[in-house]
């Protein structure tokens, strides 16, 4: 699985700040509707975008708690989210929170489900911590909606082949609704939030992709250094010649907590 270290936390730190990035994160922030005086879980905080954008929110009568395992991540998120006195940032994971029953109002997670081993509990323990009638909020990408074009296929699958280890589900949004039911909650709704580019953008996702992938394959043997360097190239290339597409759908899933 991709490691959150001090690494992979640069790259993010950057990328995330992008026009690509900073959308999918808002149609997450609107499917939430943070209101002032909630109280807001938000599950594999990470560097803390949507943290600080939810303690806006919810002003100075509300609270944001940002959950994280990577101590990488938090101090990044610690960093951002200076002199908000409502934002509690706390060492954990999604199937072990350190949280009372019922006394969150709103929960979310945007990309951290795709990394969770047992899904199911850590669903059961987002709803023991969520008030009745609260609102949970799950995004990920579904990796089947990944596309990106290529001259060499072959290569591209290997890349695609190697990423596909990255994460433990990569399918999760297309679970999630028959999760929720049978535990007796159902999903409100489902938005779909597609990225793509025909340019290859310097603050946009693509390229975020290309220094994540090449580092992962090589670092996991999956491919040699000069096949990652080479596929690498031959984005550049593609873009320069007008020839470039990337596109890959992130699902935002609502749901209300019964009972
Ligand atoms: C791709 S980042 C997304 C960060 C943030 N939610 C965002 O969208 O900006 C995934 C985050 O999930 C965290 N994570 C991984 N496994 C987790 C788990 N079991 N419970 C909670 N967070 C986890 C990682 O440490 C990392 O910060």
């Amino acid at each position: 699985m991709l490691s959150f270290d001090a690494e992979t936390t640069r790259v993010l730190d950057t990328a995330y700040v992008g026009a690509d990035l900073t959308r999918r994160r808002q149609a997450s922030f609107d499917a939430l509707a943070p209101r002032p005086g909630d109280t807001i879980l938000d599950i594999g905080c990470g560097n803390g975008l949507l943290t600080e954008e939810l303690a806006r929110a919810v002003g100075t009568t509300g609270k944001v708690i940002g959950i994280d395992p990577s101590e990488d991540m938090r101090a990044s998120a610690d960093k951002r989210c200076t002199g908000l006195d409502c934002v509690e940032l706390i060492a954990g994971t999604a199937h072990d929170l350190p949280l009372q029953d019922t006394s969150v109002d709103r929960a979310v997670s945007v990309q951290v489900f795709e990394y969770i081993d047992d899904i199911e509990s850590a669903l059961t323990e987002v709803l023991r911590v969520l008030k009745p009638g609260g609102r949970i909020v799950i995004s990920d990408i579904h990796f089947d909606t990944f596309t990106w074009f290529s001259d060499d296929p072959k290569r591209m699958d290997n890349m695609m082949a190697s990423w596909d280890q990255h994460c433990v589900h990569r399918d999760v949004s297309a679970k999630l609704s028959a999760l929720l039911a049978a535990k007796g909650h159902k999903v409100s709704d489902v938005h779909a939030h597609t990225m793509t580019d025909h340019v290859l953008k310097s603050d946009g996702l693509a390229v975020t992709m290309m220094h994540l992938m090449k580092a992962y394959a090589v670092a996991n043997r999956h491919v040699d250094a000069e096949t990652a360097e080479a596929w690498f190239d031959e984005q550049l290339n593609l873009a320069s010649e007008g020839r470039f597409f990337f596109s890959m759908t992130q699902f935002v899933v609502m749901a209300q907590k019964t009972g």
